[in-house]
């Protein structure tokens, strides 16, 4: 991987951006913010995307393993996504606000199953492209190093061992709901969730050629992002006041 400093940003021809890819409950999102943060970068959570298109198909009843009718939804979707490192992510929809309502349980589940599709993943991945433009980012989710970004110069890949990432995924949800299923219903979620991700033929979760693997089971976010830092060697900037990144018609 290689380095940079301000110079070769200035001179980059491509715009700069980090890839963090790896399976559910690793502390992808956690660590892709702090990263976008502390460098000044926008960030993408392209499992936004997912969650979006599964949550407009639940709301209009249409079944998440019908490829035919997402395709058209997926291509049609009018999602925004604003991130500020003060206010967080706030995922737009047709103008609503449905940061919440896409981390159901119920949402989670059709996201993995609307994922699998090839045809609404080549949808999605236009719109995550569209939805980064030309701007410096931080990119999370489980192809961005691999099919969403694949000449993105900074690669990473973070695992985790399966206890630690149920139990991170518990704390999530108690803290976003309040009511959570156990750690081993958790787990054995992520299992089958993780099973589907990597077996999938199109966009499988892979480590990119050329990732950096960081096992994050015994380390706090601020040392991943820490261990992160030193393979870019990267000058810290001060966070933009608004960091949005935008769809095509955001201005
Ligand atoms: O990361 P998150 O849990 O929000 O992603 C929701 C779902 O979207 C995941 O279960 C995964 O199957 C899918 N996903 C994907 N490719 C990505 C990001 C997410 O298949 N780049």
């Amino acid at each position: 991987m290689p380095s940079a400093n301000a110079k070769s940003l200035r001179t980059r021809r491509h715009p700069l951006i980090i890839t963090i890819d790896g399976p559910a409950g690793v502390g992808k999102s956690t660590v892709a913010k702090l990263l976008a943060t502390q460098l000044g970068l926008q960030y993408l959570d392209t499992g936004a995307t997912y969650r979006a298109l599964a949550y407009t198909a639940l709301m209009r009843g249409i079944d998440p393993s019908d490829e035919r009718h997402l395709v058209p939804l997926a291509r049609s979707l009018q999602l925004t996504l604003h991130w500020s490192a003060t206010k967080g992510l706030a995922v737009m929809l047709n103008g609503r606000d449905v940061s919440r309502q896409i981390r159901t349980e119920q949402v989670t589940e059709a996201a993995a199953i609307v994922a699998h599709h090839p045809r609404v993943r080549a949808a999605l991945v236009r719109l995550q492209r569209r939805l980064a433009g030309d701007r410096y980012l931080v990119v999370e989710g489980r192809d961005t190093g691999s099919v969403v970004f694949p000449h993105a110069p900074y690669k990473f890949f973070l695992t985790a061992n399966a206890t630690v990432r149920a139990t991170r995924r518990h704390m999530e949800l108690a803290q976003l709901h309040g009511r959570t299923p156990s750690v081993t219903v958790i787990a054995k979620q992520l299992r089958e969730r993780d099973q589907r991700d990597r077996i999938r033929k199109a966009g499988p979760l892979v480590k990119p050629p050329g990732a950096v693997a960081v096992d994050t089971s015994r380390m706090q976010a601020a040392e991943v992002v820490q261990q992160m830092l030193q393979h870019l060697a990267l000058p810290a900037r001060r966070p933009s006041r608004q960091g949005r990144t935008c769809g095509p018609d955001c201005q």
